[in-house]
């Protein structure tokens, strides 16, 4: 290798997890033998606290800044560039033409200086990139942090947690109530509102202080009696076990809502279990098994025939969805009642698929993993439906739950706008 280096100045430094040495050794050695070698002139800045250097390759550039080695396609600067002409920082879109960039562009003039690339492009366009940015938007940086921060649990770990409620008072009127109400739920998966007024009313204006409600078939909020008025197991007074809703949407609901507004009789606790917590004790034991999971294709199917309604959708996926840079677990599909015909799977990988299968359910089954929890008028819960499984034990008398699902995107964007990480 005989690419050049650049020792340039710079303050501050990034904040970054840890990733494992030999995971790292093993994405940087993969990456070193995808580039040539190229020379060219860089410019000196100077040096201090922290140190970036540059190597310049064949059609990426090699930044080794704030104890990470990143790479940066030519291509993706130039697509990548914030100036003017080419980004339009007042409603954040691009204003480049993808399509016009060279494939084969490289710059003319590269430089780091006052913590920032400096690229000149034929033709004379110049790039600014600040090295902050830079690094964290880099794949490399990317794959060592997680998209949403989670806090995996068991009953006792909830539990001991000691999670507070949010208060109907203070979270119609307090966005700071509003915004703790949201980190615990995008670190637990589940989150309360209390002394809510046992309403329909009432519960759909709980939901809208954080997103829009996501109409389904079952209508924009639904009431749950055992009058079977649908053609679906929730409508009755039975047992349900553990699952998430609607897996037979191409995008499952990201949230579900309940809300007890009466009941007379016995019976009827909700049960919460949480998924992720399973399928990474699954991960750590039988990692072949969650590669299985995570890699076969299931279909659910919802077939619904009745006077008033008649449906049929199906959602396919894999029962652990995985972002395919970092491994981090995204989305659960688990519902037994609804899951189709399997027909999507290769004759020798059904048995194994099965195996797998059983292991998560056994792990989802440990009773130490179950939360049970009685809901009560006035006791709203917010359920991540992409994460958290629920299901009830059977009960007696009138029972009357209304809710709705919520659009994941709406309450993420909530979360977001409070400067949570989402
Ligand atoms: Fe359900």
């Amino acid at each position: 290798m005989t690419a050049e280096s650049v020792c340039v100045a710079m303050l501050g430094a990034l904040k970054r997890t840890v990733r494992p040495a030999l995971q790292q050794a093993q994405l940087l050695s993969a990456l070193r033998h995808t580039h040539t070698p190229w020379t060219h002139k860089t410019q000196v800045r100077a040096c201090a606290a922290t140190s970036a250097t540059l190597h310049l390759h064949q059609d990426s550039l090699e930044l080794n800044y704030a104890g990470t080695q990143m790479h940066f396609n030519y291509v993706w600067l130039r697509d990548h560039c914030r100036s003017v002409s080419s980004y339009n920082s007042q409603t954040n879109q691009r204003i480049l033409d993808t399509g016009s960039i060279d494939l084969n562009i490289r710059p003319d003039r590269t430089a780091v200086e006052d913590g920032h690339l400096v690229l000149s492009w034929p033709g004379g366009h110049v790039s600014k990139y600040s090295l902050n940015w830079l690094a964290e938007n880099s794949y490399e940086g990317k794959k060592q942090s997680t998209v949403q921060p989670r806090i995996f649990w068991n009953s006792d770990i909830y539990k001991s947690a000691n999670i507070p409620s949010a208060k109907w008072d203070t979270f119609m009127s307090c966005d700071d109530e509003v915004k703790k109400f949201l980190q615990n739920y995008l670190l637990y998966g589940i989150a309360f509102v209390d002394d809510v007024p046992a309403t329909v009313e009432a519960t759909e204006a709980v939901t809208q202080r954080v997103s829009l409600i996501r109409e389904t078939t079952y209508g924009r909020t639904w009431c749950f009696t055992s009058d079977f008025s649908r053609g679906d197991t929730a409508y009755s007074q039975l047992a349900l076990d553990r699952h998430t809703d609607t897996s037979y949407f191409q995008e499952p609901c990201g949230i579900q809502v309940f809300h007890c507004l009466k009941h007379e009789g016995t019976g009827g606790r909700t049960l919460l279990v949480d998924g992720f917590y399973a399928a990474e004790t699954l991960r750590q034991r039988s990692p072949e098994h969650f590669e299985l999971l995570s890699r076969v294709p299931i279909r659910h199917e919802y077939i619904e025939n009745t006077d008033n309604h008649r449906n049929h959708m199906t959602g396919i996926g894999p029962v652990v969805n995985v972002y395919p840079w970092n491994n981090e677990i995204y989305l659960i599909r688990y519902n037994n009642y609804d899951r189709s015909v399997i027909n999507t799977i290769p004759h020798g990988v059904v048995q194994q698929w099965y195996v797998a299968h059983r292991e998560l359910t056994t792990e989802l089954r440990r009773p130490e993993n179950e939360l049970w929890v009685k809901l009560s008028p006035g006791k709203v819960i917010f359920i991540d439906n992409w994460r958290v499984m629920h299901g009830r034990e059977s009960f007696t008398g009138l029972r009357q739950l209304c809710g709705c699902y919520l659009t994941r995107d709406d309450v993420l964007s909530t979360a977001r706008c409070f400067g949570l990480q989402a």
